[in-house]
């Protein structure tokens, strides 16, 4: 089997090339570092079965010779986008070219690669602020970030490639994924401040907000297991810790308590840390659930063990 991995620098691109080539499959990797980092991939670059190129995917000539040179895909695991939303919020081009036309020049390399399967990493982004448990039928959907919206339109730009080409697709609609490498987000962001002053933690909003934060190895996991498991030609579904999601609150003072004890707390006040933030949501996984998975950690055990993975790496 061979995957073709794009953001394979990324956060979650990059363990998901670890555990690829943990399973025995040949991994061709991308990613043009606009966020992603080599170090991501210092130990998968030791395996003679990755093959990785930096590259921007939106290069569409350029990236179909590269990977054509690679022979048979089997499946594509699109990661690539703008991870980033307050600068999609600042700026909406980025998301436009980083989280759409990146979606939209993948469709093309694998149309014109008769690759049959793809795998697309989507987001809570796309319920907007919805009322009431987000299930995977809610709708109408009217994102409020850029980001949400580019990543709502992939989703439909993709279905369209399935009655064009495509044999089978997979959806998956992360909550905030949390663990090592992680290049952007709310831990990562209160880490670098308690590192560059150690005595005051500035957070953005006063602290309520709430969401399902779930650990990079089990998002992996509920991947794997729902590319194996689910057959139709469109699968989607979220993937989410259960219970209870995580306030900022919780993970400003577990991020203190661990990084720098004796540091105090500055809200900057208001219900949203940023324009485009969706400051509460709560997820149902019981479509994935009933496909057999079920995650082991709660958000907030993913949260505390992610502040000390990140911790140990900025150290
Ligand atoms: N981390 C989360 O909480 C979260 C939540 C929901 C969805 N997602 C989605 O999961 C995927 C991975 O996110 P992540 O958290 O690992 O972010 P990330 O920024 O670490 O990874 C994205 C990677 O894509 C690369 N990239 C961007 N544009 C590119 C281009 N034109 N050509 C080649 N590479 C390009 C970046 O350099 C980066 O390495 C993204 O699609 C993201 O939108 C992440």
């Amino acid at each position: 089997m061979t995957s073709y991995v794009t953001g394979a620098a990324g956060f979650i691109g990059s363990h998901l090339v670890d555990r690829l080539l943990a399973a025995g499959q040949r991994v061709i990797g991308v990613d043009n570092f606009v966020l992603g980092r080599k170090a991501n991939l210092a130990q998968s670059l030791k395996n003679p079965n990755f093959i990785f190129q930096e590259l921007d995917v939106n290069n569409f000539e350029a990236a179909l010779a590269f990977v054509k040179q690679q022979g048979a895909i089997d499946a594509v695991w699109h990661m690539a986008a703008n991870s980033d939303i307050q600068a999609g919020s600042r700026e909406p081009d980025i998301d436009l070219r980083l989280t759409f036309l990146t979606t939209f020049n993948t469709i093309k390399l694998t149309e014109a690669l008769k690759i049959p399967q793809m795998a697309f990493a989507s987001s809570s982004a796309i319920y907007g602020d919805f009322p009431g448990v987000l299930r995977e039928d809610a709708g109408p959907l009217f994102p409020i970030s850029t980001y949400g919206a580019m990543k709502l339109a992939s989703e439909g730009v993709l279905s369209a490639a399935l009655e064009r080409f495509l044999k089978r697709l997979w959806i998956f609609r992360f909550p905030n994924v949390v663990g090592s490498r992680a290049t952007h987000g709310a831990i990562y962001d209160f880490i670098q401040k308690l590192r560059r002053n150690p005595a005051e933690l500035e957070v953005l909003g006063d602290g309520s907000q709430e969401k399902p934060y779930l650990h990079v190895s089990e998002l992996i996991g509920a991947m794997l297991h729902l590319f194996q498991k689910a057959q139709l030609p469109l699968n989607y579904f979220n993937i989410a810790p259960t219970g209870e999601g995580t306030t900022v609150r919780f993970m400003a003072e577990t991020t203190v308590r661990i990084v720098s004890p004796k540091a105090k707390i500055r809200y900057t006040g208001g219900s949203k840390g940023w324009v485009g933030d969706v400051p509460k949501f709560a997820y149902s996984i019981d479509k994935l659930k009933s496909t057999g998975w079920s995650p082991q950690m709660s958000s907030n055990a993913a949260v505390e063990l992610a502040i000390r993975e990140n911790a140990e790496c900025a150290s």
